[in-house]
């Protein structure tokens, strides 16, 4: 049987943290027990410094309380990947197993191979057009597919690069993109066909969940040419695999600068408007947000409110906890290539989220 985060080891991992996580660190969802913060691979030079820079940091996670690992195929042209493989190798020799952690990639974009090379389309053509992974056609903005065949392709480079032979959560990356150039029907079309191949991979121990990873989609009022609607989406996916399909993890960025998952009521669910965060409790799907200290900008100089009502000792720590502890979000990814950021932020292992009244200091300044 193919291996992947299973209810029981990923329990097993939370109790290897009984008397230093605080309660509400751990999350159980999808049968799963997740951190509340996660470990992203995105930013960095595509170098072997930065490799070795996010070896160390998702061995520094994975032993300071943090099991859910996010990346893409085309972070850093497939070097995240690779360096996050070499770290699961090396935690299994520390006693770690597969088991125990929530591995999350991406399908979706266009990505050389672990370095631009120097003619890239003549690259695109030999490795992808001439055996027939995809056709020029289908690429939308010269950058982005998502037709089985090409996420076939994929997902199987993925599992090469990681070195194991099931990922937790698939996520078609970025897919609103397509909605720049397609028409909404057709963008279905290609939404339905994408999901019947993941179902199948599931179905196959390739995968266990997929989903959505956005930036756009569903950050933007319903009207708007990119944006999602996850109700009609949960339901492309119900009718392709019943009550027991496995589209169940959305992405999306969540932090004191995009707060839309939580304010913005873009979503219709039967005729009623919802924000995100609502509909996803309403459909069964978990939120894992992205980006949660805006790329840096709000781990530093935030207005003294912030302070006020989360208390803490940095702005970072402020930033990710106003994340973790938002209702409806899972868990907080952030991107850390140096293992001091791992250490510094894993100081939030040991402190419970944000209490509804801190939390409710934050949108109540007047009256605070
Ligand atoms: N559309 C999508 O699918 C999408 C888009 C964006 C992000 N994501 C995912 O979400 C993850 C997180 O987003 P992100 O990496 O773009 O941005 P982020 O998490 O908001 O910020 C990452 C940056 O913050 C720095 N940092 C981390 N901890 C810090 C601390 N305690 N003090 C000061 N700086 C700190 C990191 O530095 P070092 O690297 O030097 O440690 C890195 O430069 C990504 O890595 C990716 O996995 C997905």
């Amino acid at each position: 049987m193919n291996s992947h985060a299973t209810a029981e080891s990923t329990k097993r991992y939370a109790d290897r943290f009984n008397g230093v996580a605080a309660a509400g660190h751990f999350r159980e969802v999808q049968s799963l027990a997740l951190s509340s913060l996660g470990i992203g691979t995105y930013l960095g030079q595509p170098d072997d410094k930065t490799d070795g820079g996010y070896v160390a940091s998702v061995i520094a996670a994975v032993e300071n309380g943090i099991n859910v690992i996010d990346t893409a195929i085309n972070y850093r042209f497939q070097r995240s990947e690779r360096s996050i493989g070499s770290a699961l190798k090396q935690l299994t020799k520390n006693g770690f197993s597969r088991e125990e952690f929530v591995l999350c990639t991406k399908g979706g974009y266009l990505s050389p191979d672990g370095s631009m090379p120097s003619e890239p389309n003549e690259y695109f053509y030999r490795e992808y057009i001439q055996p027939g992974i995809f056709k020029p056609e289908e690429i939308v903005q010269g950058s982005h597919c998502m037709t089985p065949r090409f996420l076939e392709n994929q997902l199987g480079r993925s599992l090469r690069n990681l070195g194991v032979d099931s990922i937790d959560v698939y996520y078609l990356h970025n897919p609103e993109t397509q909605l720049t150039e397609v028409s909404r029907p057709d963008f279905m079309e290609r939404v339905r066909d994408a999901f019947i191949y993941l179902e199948s991979a599931a179905a196959a121990g390739k995968i266990q969940f997929y989903g959505m990873a956005t930036w756009n989609g569903f950050r933007q009022e319903a009207t708007a040419r990119e944006s999602l609607q996850l109700g009609e989406l949960e339901q492309l996916a119900r009718d392709i695999a019943g009550d027991k399909h496995r589209f169940r993890f959305v992405q999306l960025p969540f932090n004191l600068g995009m707060t839309e998952a939580l304010t913005l009521g873009s979503q219709r669910i039967a005729d009623e408007s919802k924000t995100v965060m609502e509909a996803a409790s309403e459909l069964g799907i978990t939120l894992i947000a992205s980006a949660s200290l805006l790329q840096g900008q709000v781990a530093r100089n935030l207005p003294p409110f912030v302070a006020q009502a989360l208390g803490l000792q940095t702005d970072a720590e402020r930033a990710l906890q106003f994340v973790r502890s938002s209702p409806g979000i899972t868990t907080a990814l952030v991107g850390m290539s140096h293992p001091e950021h791992v250490q510094a932020n894993a100081r939030l292992v040991g402190i419970p989220p944000a209490t509804v009244d801190e939390f409710t200091k934050l949108f109540n300044r007047e009256s605070a």
